[in-house]
This record gives C-alpha cells, structure tokens and sequence, in this order.
C-alpha cells in the first residue's frame, strides 16, 4: 500500500514517499518547511539543509503554491501537528512547476473564485464541502438500497416536461425536439407499478432564469417513488429518510462542520422524529402574522401572500425560522402545483403534496407528495395544464393498467449540501455549478 496523508499513522516511524502539491512553504536558508497536500490531507515535511542534497535544498528553497512534488522521509510522531506526525525528509523531487498560482492567501471575490473553480476544489474548504456532499450522497443510496428500492434509472432525453413548460431546455433529437429532464419522476411513476418501491438518482436540468442562492441550471436529484402509499405515508418516509443522512453526516463529519465550515450543529442535532408538519392554509395564517412583526421593509414587502399564491423564498426563510427542525408542508393549492398532483377528493382545489423546509432560513429542499392516480381527473389536468397530451399516453397507461395510490418525492442535493454544511449560496455545493452565467469551468 502506497502511504497517503489519510494513512499516515501505519506508517510510524518507516520512510515513505509521499506525491503532492504544496500548499504552503516557510523557511529560511537552514531549514524549509513545506505544507504538503496530497488530496488526502495535509502534512508538515521539515527539510533540513543537512539532509538533502545541496540541488534538493534548491529546489526546496525555490518551490511555489501548488507546485507539484514527490517527497521521502521518515514519519515521526509530533504531538503539535494537527494530524500528530510530520515527515522528516531526505529526498525531494519537483514533478511538476506552478508558476504564479493565481489563489492566494488573500480574500478573493465569489466571481474570481468561481472562475477558477478548477483550481478552488484544491482548498480545504472545498474539500470539506464536497467529502461531505460524498457522503450525503452515499447515505442517500444506502438509505433506499436497504428498505427494499430498486434503482431505476430515469433517461435524461425526454419528449415531455415533468415541472411545467417554461424551464425546460431544448436540444434537437433527430428530427424531432427532446428535452433535458426536469424531473425523473414520471417514469419512477412506472417503475414503482412495477417494482412497488424504486428510485433513480441524477442530474436534472430546469432553464431558470432565477439568479437566487437556491438556483442552479444543472442539479441532482434523488427520488423514489412507492406504490400503494398515501400522502402521509410518504410524509413518514421523507422524515425518516432525512433523519438518517443527517445522522451518518453528523457521525463522519463533525470536525469538519466545526472546525472548517464553522457551523454551528444545535438545529442539525434536533433532525429527529418528528418533524412539523403544517397545512399550506395554516402556514398562510403563520406567515401572515409574522409579517406583521417583521421590520425590514423589504423583507416586509416579500412577505405579503394571499391565499393560492406559492410560497416564495422570503416566506419560506422566515416561516422555517420559526421552527428548531425541518417543516412538512402540506396541501398547497392545486393551481401553484403540477399537473400530475393527486387533487384532495375532499377539496379538489388542493394538492396532496408536501415540501420539507429545511430550518434556519434554508428553506425547500425536497418537494413530493400522492400522485393522480385517476385517470379521468389526470387527462383533464393534463388538458387545463396544457400539455401536448401524446407524449403521455405511457403515463396514462399507468391509469389504465392497475392504478393504484402511490407517491413519492425528490430531494435536492445541493440545497441538502448547503442545509447541512451551512453555507449561505448553493454554487459551492457542486463541483462545477451551471448557473444562468455560468458554463465555464
Ligand atoms: O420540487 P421539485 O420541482 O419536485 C420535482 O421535481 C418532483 N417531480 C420530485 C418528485 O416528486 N419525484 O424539485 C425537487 C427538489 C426541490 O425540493 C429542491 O430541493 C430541488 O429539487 N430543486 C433545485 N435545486 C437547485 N436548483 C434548482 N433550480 C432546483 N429546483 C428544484
Ligand atoms: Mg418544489
């Protein structure tokens, strides 16, 4: 086994080589010290004048940010080191230069930062955000691979929208237009008839000309879907789900929560059984009184809302304040919602749907609910929606052949990622963002 930075403690007092790049250097003409980063972590190598060769001191001496080497030496214990060993060099070797790295120590603007996203993953911050969203993402597939779902993959071309029509994009197919999928959703439809509970997990892609700090052009998405389930059932399913990734990011990463991202932890530990959960025309009353006692006026001026509007960032941010977990909204109104929404036979203007708001301001971060699942109701939503209705036919054979209740939901991954790691916009959360100004990285 190659030694890492990861697995330095085996390696005790044994000489080792080590490849990396160096993140920082001091020193003076007797004795360097170099912060090696070998994607793994960070280690101090002391090399000292009289333990390399003279052209090896040179090279030590003349070594910039990011310049890549490969360093032996012996692992010696150090009670003072973050990672309590440092490597006492003897053999040093430039691989690769780096002249002028362009991110330096000093504070750079979002914009620049952004623009030299293919060097800023190197840092420690972005390698503390993305381990994390690693194991969002591990917990998410262990989570459903072990209560019975089956993967089934959505395609990512599709002849149909899924969320509505003004966000989809367009590419030829052929003869024909596709669409970049919005969605899985509606063949998860198909596979949960088939395999009773499934999900798919991928990017999906909305042409949101929204530059908010929840919006990105290309995101990822996990959804399952289950057969003979009602709305509650998959309200019980999205809280236990969400207990459960919380938990497994809190058990592996607690340190960098902390220490890194300085994220406070006191609402992340209350992300347990229950959760709230709220009508959508009680949460009006809620947001109604509490714009009453917010001052800001342009705080004020977004919390206005009239019964049948969708809730917008600003009333999502101060109702899930409110609140030390995350929030189950229910019930919103048909009209703000999709058209495969299962309508409340009891009041036919609502939807059997809910969100889950994240606490602290972070707002929706996944969005599901009960399906239609009549097939009479479907082709007239279809209709009033006004959705070109043979690309459905499939999905309406699902009415046809053994309908059944069934629902489910989608999580967003990086509004999860921000959630948990605490930062204040989504761009940092992927490793590559595609936002309404951006496609380069
Ligand atoms: O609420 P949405 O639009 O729901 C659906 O797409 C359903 N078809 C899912 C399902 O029931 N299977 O999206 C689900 C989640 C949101 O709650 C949010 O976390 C995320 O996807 N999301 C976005 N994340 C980043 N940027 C965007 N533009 C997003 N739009 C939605
Ligand atoms: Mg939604």
């Amino acid at each position: 086994m190659d030694a890492t930075v990861s697995t330095i403690g085996k390696f005790k007092d044994q000489q080792i080589t080590l490849k990396g790049w160096v993140a920082t250097k001091r020193g003076s003409g007797k004795v360097q010290f170099l912060e090696l980063r070998d994607g793994t972590g960070t280690i101090q190598c002391v090399i000292g004048k009289k333990d390399v060769s003279e052209a090896e001191f040179a090279v030590a001496d003349k070594l910039t940010l990011e310049a890549a080497v490969e360093v032996k030496g012996k692992v010696v214990e150090d009670a003072r080191s973050p990672i309590g060993f440092e490597l006492h060099t003897n053999a040093l070797k430039l691989v690769g230069a780096s002249a002028e790295y362009p991110i330096q120590k000093k504070e750079h603007g979002d914009a620049f930062l952004m623009d030299h996203r293919h060097l800023w993953l190197r840092s420690r911050r972005q390698h503390a955000i993305l381990r994390i969203r690693h194991t969002i993402v591990k917990a998410v597939r262990d989570y459903f691979d072990e209560n019975d779902f089956v993967l089934v993959d959505s395609p990512i071309l599709t002849s149909n929208a899924c969320e509505g029509t003004t966000t989809l994009f367009e590419t030829p197919y052929f003869e024909r237009k596709a669409y970049l999928s919005q969605s899985g959703q509606l063949y998860q439809e198909a596979a949960a008839l088939a395999f009773r509970k499934s999900y798919c997990f991928g990017p999906v892609f909305r042409a949101e000309k929204s530059k908010t700090r929840r919006h990105l052009n290309e995101f990822w998405m996990v959804e399952p879907e289950v057969a003979f389930i009602e709305l509650e059932g998959v309200m019980d399913l999205a809280e236990d789900f969400l207990c459960s990734v919380v938990e497994r990011v809190l058990n592996k990463h607690e340190k960098d929560l902390t220490q890194i991202l300085e994220r406070d932890l006191t609402h992340l530990k209350n992300v347990k059984k229950p959760f709230h959960r709220l009508s959508y025309t009680d949460a009006v009353k809620r947001i109604e009184e509490l714009e009453k006692t917010v001052t800001d006026p342009e705080v004020k001026a977004h919390m206005k809302i009239t019964w049948g509007d969708d809730f917008g960032s600003a009333h999502e941010t101060e109702l899930t304040k409110q609140f030390d977990r995350p929030l189950m909204v229910h019930g919103y109104p048909a009209q703000v919602k999709a058209f495969y929404m299962k309508h409340d036979p009891a009041n036919p203007k609502i939807a059997r749907c809910v969100d889950v708001l994240a606490p602290e301001g972070y707002g929706e971060i996944i969005g599901g609910g009960q399906r239609e699942d009549n097939l009479e109701v479907l082709e007239q939503s279809i209709a009033d929606h006004q959705l070109p209705k043979a690309a459905f036919q499939w999905f309406l054979d699902l009415r046809r052949y053994g309908s059944v209740p069934h629902g489910g939901f989608g999580l967003g991954i990086e509004r999860t990622v921000a959630w948990i790691c605490g930062l204040h916009h989504v761009r940092e959360t992927i490793p590559f963002a595609r936002t309404l100004d951006r496609l380069e990285p």
